[in-house]
């Protein structure tokens, strides 16, 4: 490694750097997180991880083993069992954040012709909910990366809108050339032919970032006005931000909720009440006051239950339950489909 005083010299491999903190998910044999770390001669900045246990990866690839092995000489930190739509809460990565977030090839699995569209919604509900997870765990000058093919039907998949619901803003994509990237083996990842390659055709490197000015979590309030629901939506045009009607809530033992976590509960549900308004109008019912006092109680229940607990549990149960809702709003939208379809 080329020394300079006490200082190392920072590398780069296209977007990478040595200097970044790197989170890599869903890997298949950890070739392309072991070709970072050879452009870098060292791990240390990289965290990679993999949905399969230790156990499958060393059964499904041949070279699992080794770069693995490889990888901890290096420095990396290796997690398996790792589920990337919902890593977000699991203790190790707790106040963690990256500079990139990488997802190379997402695929829910291989259940048919690609064009189906039930298939298509797997696949599409995978990359939805690793977004999700990383936009709170990226730094605010961080990028998430997708690579993905662009061809029929995997350019379908949309990859903009899906960032779009969790407030990251898409900054463009680039050529994907795996002979930028020695080493890189790309893997099928399931069923009984997982260590093949599949073919790559035209692929590209989707970005993805957090708003300017948007620090990590605290999204809602800081969006830019002109940042609306999608037209389709609209009954009328209305903005996401509304931040008078999200002021001050005060719990009844005269605490106040801490700014940044009433915006977290703005951020995750922010979204809800825009579209509950849009799709049924404006009522008698206030459907905002309600949902305040919802979140109120429920954050005093919580600290009641183990008084002087950090917040950021709320917050993370909080999180869970939307990444419910839009789960099972997808299914009722489903179900309705085939009711359609039915009749
Ligand atoms: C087409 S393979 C690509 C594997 C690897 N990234 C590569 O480029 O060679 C899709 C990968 O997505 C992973 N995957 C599927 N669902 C996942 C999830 N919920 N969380 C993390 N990884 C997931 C699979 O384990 C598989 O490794």
């Amino acid at each position: 490694m080329e020394v300079r005083g006490r200082e190392e010299t920072e590398r780069w491999i296209k977007h990478y750097s040595s200097a970044h903190s790197i989170l890599l998910v869903g890997e298949g044999d950890f070739s392309f997180s072991l070709c970072l770390a050879m452009a870098f001669a060292s791990a240390t900045n990289i965290v990679a991880t993999s949905l399969d246990s230790y156990d499958d990866l060393i059964k499904k690839y041949k070279n699992a083993k080794a770069n693995l092995a490889y990888l901890k000489v290096l420095g990396a930190s290796l997690l398996h069992g790792v589920d990337a739509t919902k890593m977000r809460i699991l203790p190790v990565f707790q106040w963690k954040k990256f500079h990139r977030i990488i997802f190379n090839f997402p695929h829910a699995g291989f259940y048919g012709r690609e064009d189906n569209p039930d298939l298509i919604t797997m696949h599409r509900n995978l990359v939805r909910g690793f977004l999700m997870n990383a936009s709170s765990m990226l730094l605010p000058d961080g990028e998430i990366h997708v690579n993905h093919k662009v061809t029929a039907p995997f350019g379908s998949w949309n990859l903009e809108d899906l960032a779009s619901e969790y407030f990251l803003l898409y900054v463009g994509q680039d050529d994907f050339r795996i002979e930028d990237y020695p080493g890189y083996n790309n893997k099928r990842g399931s069923g009984f032919r997982s260590d093949e390659p599949f073919p790559l055709g035209e692929c590209r490197t989707f970005k993805f970032k957090l708003w300017p000015g948007v620090q990590g979590f605290d999204l809602i309030q800081t969006m830019p006005p002109e940042f609306q629901v999608p037209v389709k939506m609209q009954q009328q045009p209305v903005p996401l931000v509304r931040p008078s009607r999200y002021n001050d809530v005060h719990l009844s033992n005269g605490l106040r909720l801490n700014i940044d976590h009433k915006k977290e509960c703005h951020r995750i549900f922010g979204a809800y009440l825009d579209h509950v308004e849009q799709t049924f109008g404006s009522t008698s019912y206030d459907v905002y006051h309600s949902v305040r006092e919802a979140l109120r109680l429920g954050f005093e229940m919580y600290m009641a239950a183990e008084p002087g607990r950090p917040p950021s549990g709320y917050i993370g149960i909080l999180e869970e339950l939307h990444h419910l809702c839009v789960l099972r709003s997808q299914r009722l939208r489903q179900m309705l489909l085939t009711l359609d379809q039915q009749h």
